[in-house]
């Protein structure tokens, strides 16, 4: 029954009420394989400790794999009496093992079970959501790849403002997601700490070795203060913070592409089975998977908000609230293996307009900075230049024409400075061209940009 874990001090089982709002099980079964891990470190340094003898151990193991296998084949299912994944387990041991499974709580509570297997969940479901960033991340980069020549007219503030390299611009999608990656990594070196030991606060007078436990489930080191190590969720709400973070990242690419494939873009071409449909419409073909990636990022941010939010004023050093702690982090991890394959796969499929972005790049004047930098090289002073730059696009809107349109006589009507050599910088080939500084837009910096983003992903 349900008091099985604390029944000594008290009369009675707890009230349906109690019962149903404390029960996590339906969400943290997926703990499991974790708690069964630690259970199994924490059996052997039991029988270190003179605690369980060799037999004892070799039995409390043996039930353990067949726990775990009963587990996996969903022969060993939590009932509705289980509070959570612990007690579901110990039931489980229980039933193996009759009075032996209980001495597997020696030294132990479940304040420094939970901690410990949640950070065993994240590291490991962390490295699958990198794995899920690198493919999105190689999806852009072989987009990138065919497009290191293709202008594009970038934007600032949704308005054309300079051309650039739509392989340049693919990649500025990459960026963020290599920082993702790198934050994962640093995030993931600082919780691999073992609470286990700290027991439900203070240790443990029992001789327990904490350190051996925590390199056998592949902690780096035990925690260095068992209250700190139950009260701790930090490593639950930088990962939120991550994931969140990578969701603004895929919402931002998202909104692109819904623009992109939008009829006034006409950029990109969606591949039918990534793209969607109208139930009335039958022209409609909708990029649902990007509006998607922009609307999950609600969730993931959301998760993180609850979180802080529940851990903000908590006193040392285990507190139920923290029970919160854990639907948000399964959600983000679910979240983001949905998300990213579906990402991946549209930008990898999508069929890239090359004449409608190079016959966009011009367009609104974006070649107006080439003018003025040209000025600038010939010793007119920016300010000048700039002013000078001004009117000329002025005289073309007036006129309805482009700056490569406007006589010889009226560029030095504009500015004596201005004459017909200007006409050589007036091409988005030249503009880009010209551009050669690293981190810059054009051709030579983008391949040398596209090639350390390919090494870099190549080494995760
Ligand atoms: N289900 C609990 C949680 O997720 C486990 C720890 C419960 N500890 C306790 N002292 N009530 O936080």
């Amino acid at each position: 029954n349900r008091t099985s874990l604390w029944g000594g001090r008290f009369a009675g089982g707890p009230s349906e009420a109690l019962a149903r709002l404390s029960v996590s099980v339906q969400f943290d079964w997926r703990l499991a394989p974790y708690d069964l891990a630690g259970s199994r470190a924490h059996a052997r340094v039991l029988a270190r400790a003179g605690l369980l003898d060799a037999e004892e151990l070799g039995r409390v193991l043996a039930a353990l794999d067949d726990l775990e296998a009963a587990c996996a084949s969903g022969e060993f299912r939590p009932t509705i009496d289980d509070e959570d994944v612990h007690t579901a387990l110990e039931r489980g041991m229980l039933e193996r093992l009759g009075t032996l499974g209980g001495k597997l709580r020696a030294g132990r509570s479940r304040n420094d079970q939970v901690a410990t297997d949640l950070r065993l969940y994240l590291r490991d479901h962390a490295r699958g959501v990198a794995e899920r960033l690198v493919e999105l991340a190689d999806a852009l980069v072989e987009q990138a790849e065919r497009h290191v020549d293709t202008p594009a007219p970038g934007m600032t503030h949704v308005q054309h403002a300079q051309p650039v390299t739509f392989g340049h611009w693919l990649l500025a999608h990459v960026q963020p997601l290599l920082r993702d990656l790198e934050r994962l990594r640093d995030w993931d070196a600082r919780t691999a700490i073992s609470p286990l030991g700290a027991g439900a606060l203070a240790g443990s007078s029992l001789p327990l070795d904490p350190v051996q436990v925590a390199k056998e489930l592949g902690f780096t080191a035990s925690a260095a203060n068992s209250m700190d190590a139950v009260a701790d969720r930090d490593f639950v709400a930088e990962f939120l913070f991550v994931t969140s973070l990578i969701g603004v990242h895929l919402s931002r690419l998202g909104e692109e592409v819904v623009l992109w494939t939008s009829q006034e873009f006409g950029w990109v071409e969606l591949d039918d089975s990534f793209a969607t449909g109208s139930s009335i419409m039958p022209q409609k073909k909708n990029a649902d998977i990007a509006e998607l990636a922009r609307g999950k990022s609600g969730r993931l941010v959301g998760g993180l908000v609850a979180v802080l939010t529940m851990l903000k004023g908590l006193p040392l050093t285990y507190d139920r609230d923290m029970q919160e702690d854990k639907e948000p982090v399964f959600d983000a991890v679910d979240t983001l293996q949905l998300l990213l394959p579906a990402l991946a796969g549209m930008i990898s499929t999508m069929t890239v307009r090359v004449d409608r972005l190079a016959a966009a790049a011009p367009v609104g004047f974006t070649l107006a900075t080439e003018v003025a930098d040209w000025l600038v090289v010939k010793g007119v002073p920016f300010r000048e230049a700039h002013e000078i730059t001004g009117k000329l696009v002025a005289l073309c809107v007036a006129r309805d024409c482009a700056l490569d349109e406007v006589s010889d006589e009226d560029l030095t009507l504009v500015s004596p400075h201005l004459d017909a050599g200007v006409r050589d910088v007036l091409s988005v080939r030249s503009a880009l061209a010209a551009r050669t500084t690293p981190g810059s837009t054009g051709p030579g910096p983008v391949a040398d940009q596209l090639a350390t983003a390919i090494d870099k992903l190549a080494g995760w």
